[in-house]
């Protein structure tokens, strides 16, 4: 009898899976900061990573199991074959080229589209009835691609989008404020990305709208010039990745947020990438963010928010830079 034989006596065969597996594919900085924050968070309980470079991977893998006892054991996986993702209920895709100092994020698409073309079947394969998050820029075409890839419903495919831009939104006016962030309200909607929109209008502290007390907030002739605020988060991403060299933690917190809304069937609303066709007048087949409800079935109602003629009218046009880009692509 061996020592495990002596030590333990069988009852039952314990679960091949936890039932909230996530596999997150790309193990560079942004996907680590994703797999390190679900993992600390306790989100899921079995996290899966893949990536083309086995010696990094395997490095990552034994880095992160070394910390099981300082998390609550959860099980960490890792290879570059793609069964290790059977069974997963999410899987958070990251790979890919990310911008250069300058570069923009649609400077990515070709690149980062050819690389998908090798994972998004192979995630379908192993985990047919899972959800797919997307992270790898341009999100919201990128979560097209994923979408016209996987042959998923609609619901099923979503980009991490402009929840951390809507983050980003709601730290800068908290400075302002000197209230916390997450007593300050606004949300980014649109494009993650250069054309996004921000949402004066509805931007509030305890439900007093701030465009109640400074009716031209987020306007050109605002005194108090509050549209910086918007302009810093466009600029936020470049300002941290001239200084560090990538974004991570912020991204990471950002996907560890929406994982956890899926998995736990939360009915949080996050402004995540979704197809936005018969929403604020846009006829075009895009992927942009918008307030979603997310469920474990992934995105279950998008929230019909008012927007007044200029954001509308600014929301389209993303639609149509989004629109035009897919139209480039070669699939
Ligand atoms: N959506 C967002 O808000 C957001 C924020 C930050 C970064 N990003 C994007 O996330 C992506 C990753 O950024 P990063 O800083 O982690 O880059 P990185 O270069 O550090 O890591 C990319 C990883 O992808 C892996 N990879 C490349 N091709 C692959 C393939 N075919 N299969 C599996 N893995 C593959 C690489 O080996 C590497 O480990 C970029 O596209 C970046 O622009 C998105």
């Amino acid at each position: 009898m061996s020592l495990k034989e002596q030590l333990l006596g069988r009852v039952a065969e314990a679960p091949a899976h936890s039932g909230n597996k996530v596999t997150v594919v790309g193990v560079g900085q942004v996907g680590m900061a994703c797999a390190f924050s679900i993992l600390t968070q306790n989100v899921a309980s079995e996290v899966a990573l893949v990536d083309v470079v086995a010696d990094k991977l395997k490095g990552e893998m034994l880095d992160l199991q070394h910390g099981s006892v300082f998390m609550r054991n959860a099980r960490v996986l890792a290879s570059t074959d793609y069964a290790v993702s059977a069974n997963s209920r999410l899987c958070i895709v990251t790979a890919g080229a990310r911008q250069k100092d300058g570069e923009s994020r649609l400077d990515l698409v070709q690149r980062n589209t050819d690389i998908f073309k090798g994972i998004i079947p192979q995630l379908v394969k192993h985990s047919p009835d899972c959800i797919l998050l997307i992270v790898s820029n341009p999100v919201d075409v990128m979560t097209y691609v994923a979408w016209k890839l996987s042959g998923f419903p609609k619901h099923r495919v979503i980009g991490s989008g402009t929840n951390l831009d809507s983050s980003r939104f709601r730290v800068l006016m908290s400075q302002r404020l000197n209230v916390a962030p997450s007593s300050v309200h606004g949300w980014i909607i649109g494009e993650h990305g250069d054309s996004s929109v921000p949402v004066w209008s509805g931007v509030n502290v305890a439900g007093v709208r701030l465009r109640e007390l400074n009716p031209s907030l987020g306007a050109a002739e605002d005194k108090e010039n509050w549209a910086e605020v918007h302009k810093q988060v466009v600029q936020s991403a470049y300002e941290v990745i001239r200084l560090k060299g990538y974004t991570s933690w912020a991204i990471g917190l950002s996907v560890a947020t929406l994982t956890e809304a899926v998995l736990r069937n939360g009915g949080q609303v996050h402004a995540v990438s979704t197809v936005v066709q018969g929403y604020h007048g846009i006829d075009k087949e895009v992927f942009l963010s918008l307030p979603c409800v997310l469920s474990e079935s992934g995105v279950s109602h998008i929230v019909k928010q008012p927007l007044t003629d200029e954001e509308t009218a600014q929301l389209k046009r993303s639609a149509d830079i989004m629109h035009e880009v897919q139209t480039r692509l070669k699939m």
